[in-house]
């Protein structure tokens, strides 16, 4: 019998985050087993609610996978059984300290194991640290706090959130999320890149000619914007979820699985990256478009954008790394809202072959002709490497084709979201998923004098209509590095 409860607060219940992943994603975990027997979820906010209102308002969100629908119902309402409800001001240690007596009453006198998801806005994240710290930490057992981003705007603020989260908190007490490092073509990374004896050695200048990390939405801020607005795609998305990506795919081989050994490795590319420059960079905005009878409003027309506004919603980068595996490839980065698809993904495209025999079945363009390997994070995962093959027949005819690794196939079982990971990780005590505070500082070296700059010249972003491909200038900022965004061989992505 377990000697110990698991208590999970949401800070911030009844928000967006909390209502779309958090609580799915702890109740996936429930109705996967893998939560203790004695385990608790309290939401905290400032809105009057009930535990059976809050139960109401989760149970709209739940779902069970597809493959396991069996006793679904009677899952759930264990679940809900489970989850409570405490009003409270977040800057209040007295309404902290209620909770704390509501927390004991539920643990049932066994060691308290305690865990705060803050899902609230970065201006409170101190008080609501420094509250749960003086007064609803556990004694005998653990407390530890997720926070999500955004993690400051730049060095300076991001120094100061983490100094002022630290006179609470220790280093390791402090689970700072980036849900892309969840994701399973994510962490599966390392295991395609150091458990096959195919890519490792490929996996540098010496073969690799660049790198790029695209992402796209193909649907606008809606309604966002009174956060976005204040922190634009290089924030939201670059410096955070691309730049991860990026850090685990360039990382030296780590010692070991550890999480200290993996973030040591991931500290040292991103304090290898040069930080960005202007003519490193193309930003862009969206603006309305017409499209088959209906208009897609631009980013301005949003009611929670200014009407002045010049935050990017699209940026594209040019980055490098300044050691002996990387010295001289371009890993570029796309990032975008309101483009004509929604994709992450990885490509790495690879040098040509020295002294081809089979050069003239290429024709002149022998970039036609180098393989890809795309690692495609979402939708649809999978991964596949672009070969030349001979068409069968009696000629000698090549073409492209792919080897293909298509997990819907392969793996026909959902794969669990980002969330669930996480959170048990988080549970777990692992803490290789979470970014570190001296990881998070040498990725805002690399962004801040770049952002500095944007603002303090108020650059305007260059305008792209609603569901294109973003702005031309991106493809120029490949050109001028050698790059073809997307497939080699025409399709672009
Ligand atoms: C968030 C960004 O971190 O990631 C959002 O703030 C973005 O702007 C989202 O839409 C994308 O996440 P996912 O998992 O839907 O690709």
């Amino acid at each position: 019998k377990s000697e110990s409860t698991l208590s999970m607060t949401v800070v911030g219940a009844s928000g967006d985050l909390a209502k779309k992943k958090i609580f799915p994603a702890l109740f996936a975990l429930f109705y996967e087993d893998c939560l203790p027997e004695h385990f608790i979820v309290f939401g905290y906010a400032r809105s009057k609610m009930t535990d059976e209102e809050l139960r109401n308002m989760i149970s709209k969100t739940l779902t069970c996978r597809i493959d396991k629908r069996e006793n679904c119902g009677d899952k759930m309402e264990e679940f809900l059984q489970r989850c409570f409800y405490h009003s409270g001001q977040y800057g209040s240690e007295e309404n902290f300290s209620e909770l704390d007596k509501r927390l004991k009453e539920k643990e049932g006198g066994r060691i308290p194991k305690r865990l705060f998801y803050l899902s609230i806005p970065p201006n409170i994240f101190v008080d609501v640290v420094r509250c749960a710290s003086r007064c609803a930490s556990s004694a005998d057992g653990w407390t530890r706090v997720i926070v999500e981003k955004p993690f400051g705007r730049d060095t300076e603020s991001s120094a100061e959130l983490t100094r002022c989260l630290k006179q609470y908190l220790t280093e390791d007490q402090i689970f700072r999320i980036d849900h892309y490092l969840g994701k399973e073509l994510v962490e599966n990374l390392s295991v395609l890149r150091f458990s096959n004896l195919v890519f490792e050695p490929l996996w540098s200048r010496n073969y690799i000619r660049n790198v790029q990390l695209i992402f796209s939405e193909d649907f606008g801020i809606e309604g966002r914007g009174g956060y976005f607005d204040h922190y634009g795609i290089i924030r939201d998305i670059m410096q955070n979820h691309l730049l991860q990506i990026l850090a685990l795919f360039a990382m030296e081989p780590p010692v070991s699985l550890d999480a200290e050994d993996i973030r040591n490795e991931k500290v040292k590319v991103l304090r290898s990256m040069r930080p960005l420059k202007i003519d490193d960079i193309v930003v862009g905005q969206y603006k309305g478009h017409s499209k088959g009878g209906k208009f897609y409003p631009a980013y301005i027309d949003d009611p929670t954008v200014p009407k002045d506004s010049i935050t990017p919603t699209f940026a594209a980068a040019a980055l490098f790394i300044d050691n002996a595996r990387w010295d001289g490839v371009p890993f570029l980065m796309k990032a975008g809202k309101a483009l004509h698809t929604t994709r992450a993904e990885i490509r790495v495209q690879f040098r040509h072959v020295p002294g081809n025999l089979y050069k003239r079945n290429f024709g002149t363009d022998l970039d036609k002709a180098t393989n890809e390997l795309v690692i495609r994070v979402q939708p649809n995962e999978a991964i596949y490497l672009k070969i030349n093959n001979k068409v069968p027949g009696l000629g000698m005819r090549l073409d492209r084709s792919d080897l293909n690794l298509l997990y819907k196939a392969r793996y026909p079982r959902e794969i669990p979201d980002a969330y669930e990971r996480l959170l048990l990780d988080a549970i777990e005590g692992e803490r290789r998923l979470f970014i570190r505070s001296d990881e998070l500082d040498a990725a805002w070296g690399i962004f801040t004098p770049l952002l500095k700059e944007l603002e303090e010249k108020k650059i305007s972003p260059e305008l792209y209509p609603y569901g294109s491909r973003g702005p031309v200038g991106a493809h120029y900022l490949a050109a001028k590095h050698n790059v073809r965004w997307g497939d080699l061989s025409g399709e672009e992505s």
